[in-house]
């Protein structure tokens, strides 16, 4: 099919993988399902050890961290998505806390090597390029430092541009495996996340440009937003929220600062809507991490508006988003690279939106973090506070206007005692502020 470049198959590809190897792998939909398959029976016949993996969230499986791999491969998380949980959490999968900005430092750094790129790419073009589609993130830094780059060519990877297109020739073996993507499930918003999203709308002005977090929060905020006019988007990842918002014109990019009328993202997760919707987009810019996530390059815009959601909040605003105690849930994601860039941008606004309780009631608001929670944003990061009964502006506040404003959009079932919890802490002086 593509004359100039020799294939090899997937069991062929994954020979070069020896004991000790730093492994990457393209993120989110562009998993490489089928270099994955012939790296795992390598490993069933035990004929490497102490082989790396590093990857940012995948969809699908992640066999890889399957308990019967010890000793043959040991992922390191870049951040921990549903499929590697379970196992970060036992112990055979492991994570490393970084930016999301960060992560292609780490390889251009050399603080982590790579010795072998796992990616997918789009066919060639005439020109002798391919896109990597959904994936740039880390995967461009891993690309460039890696001794082997495989490279499976899929059809089905969106032709997306930006520093997405790479030439051929950074490629050092290819292997043909058209397998559909792997599409991200998302539930429709719930009455709760509605109303959050109703009080994140009130907050989004006209011109502005938005960043979206992970999960229904996003698309619960999208869909209030049918009034607004000359939205852009700066974002790590976008869904399919969006579409009808771009269809509709309210999504241009006129307002940007930097990249007008284009939106700016380094990974996608969405259903296959967002993958067609991309796919020879020239309005869709997929761009390496270090840029999409750098607060300075995000503060070029005005209005940027960031809204990423959180695991707990204490009463002062520290803002808990990757573990559940010291059981690790997440990671810290482009969360802290947003939430600065968004302060630092001209009439920008820094949200951080959440539930009030969680599915099982608990109260998410608590007068401290659980023992072992990682402070991702800090008190000092945090300005706009979101929960369904309101919006709330920490900054500049003090620790005891902070408890008051925080606990005045709390459930209603936990304020009694955050106010007890605050007047212990803060003492009687605590019910005179206003
Ligand atoms: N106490 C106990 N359990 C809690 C809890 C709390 N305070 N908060 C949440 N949980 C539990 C929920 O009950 C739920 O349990 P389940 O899986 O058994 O149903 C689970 O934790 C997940 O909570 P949920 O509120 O559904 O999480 P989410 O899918 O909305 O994701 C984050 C929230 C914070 C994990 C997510 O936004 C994230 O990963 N953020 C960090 C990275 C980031 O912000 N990146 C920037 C943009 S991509």
């Amino acid at each position: 099919m593509y004359p100039s470049i020799k294939f090899v198959t997937a069991e062929e590809a994954v020979k070069v993988v020896k004991s000790g190897d730093h492994i990457h792998m393209s993120s989110v939909a562009a998993a490489p399902k089928v270099l994955i398959d012939a790296l795992c029976k390598r490993g069933d016949a035990k004929e490497f050890k102490d082989v790396r993996i590093h990857h940012l969230h995948t969809e699908g499986a992640a066999p890889y961290t399957d308990a019967k791999y010890e000793g043959v491969f040991f992922h390191q998380a870049f951040f921990v998505g549903g499929n590697v949980r379970k196992s970060v959490q036992a112990g055979y999968a492991d994570y490393i806390p970084i930016f999301l900005s960060e992560t292609q430092k780490l390889y251009r750094s050399g603080t982590v090597p790579c010795n072998v790129a796992m990616i997918q790419v789009s066919p060639p073009d005439k020109h002798g390029y391919v896109s990597l589609g959904t994936s740039v993130d880390a995967t461009l830094a891993a690309i460039e430092t890696a001794e082997t780059v495989i490279a499976v060519v899929n059809k089905n990877v969106p032709r997306s541009f930006g520093d997405a297109m790479i030439p051929v020739s950074m490629i050092d073996i290819f292997v043909e495996h058209h397998s559909e993507l792997e599409p991200a499930h998302f539930t429709a918003p719930d009455p709760i996340e509605e109303a959050i999203g109703k009080h994140c709308a009130a907050l989004i002005e006209d011109g502005a440009t938005l960043q979206m977090g992970i999960g229904a929060i996003p698309n619960a905020v999208l869909a209030q937003l049918g009034n607004h006019k000359n939205l852009g988007i700066h974002t790590e990842m976008f869904a399919d929220g969006v579409l009808p918002l771009v269809e509709k014109g309210i999504i241009n990019g006129a307002c940007k600062g930097i990249d007008k009328g284009k939106m700016v993202s380094t990974f996608l997760m969405g259903s296959q809507k967002v993958y067609d919707f991309i796919d020879d987009n020239p309005m869709v810019l997929m761009q390496d991490v270090g840029y999409t996530n750098d607060p300075f390059i995000i503060a070029k815009n005005p209005k940027v508006t960031a809204i990423n959601s959180a695991l707990q909040v204490d009463i002062t605003g520290q803002v808990c988003a990757d573990s559940l105690g010291t059981t690790f849930f997440s990671g810290v994601g482009g969360q802290v690279d947003f939430i600065y860039g968004a302060s630092l941008s001209k009439g920008g606004k820094a949200i951080i939106a959440m539930p009030s309780v969680t599915n099982k009631g608990i109260s998410k608001i608590a007068p401290v973090l659980n023992p072992g929670a990682g402070v991702v944003t800090t008190r000092n990061h945090i300005h706009w506070f979101v929960t369904e009964y309101g919006a709330v502006n920490l900054y500049g506040k003090s620790l005891q206007e902070r408890a008051k404003l925080i606990i005045s959009i709390s459930h209603p079932d936990a304020q009694e005692s955050l106010d007890k919890a605050a007047f212990e802490r803060f003492g009687p002086h605590f019910h005179f502020i206003g």
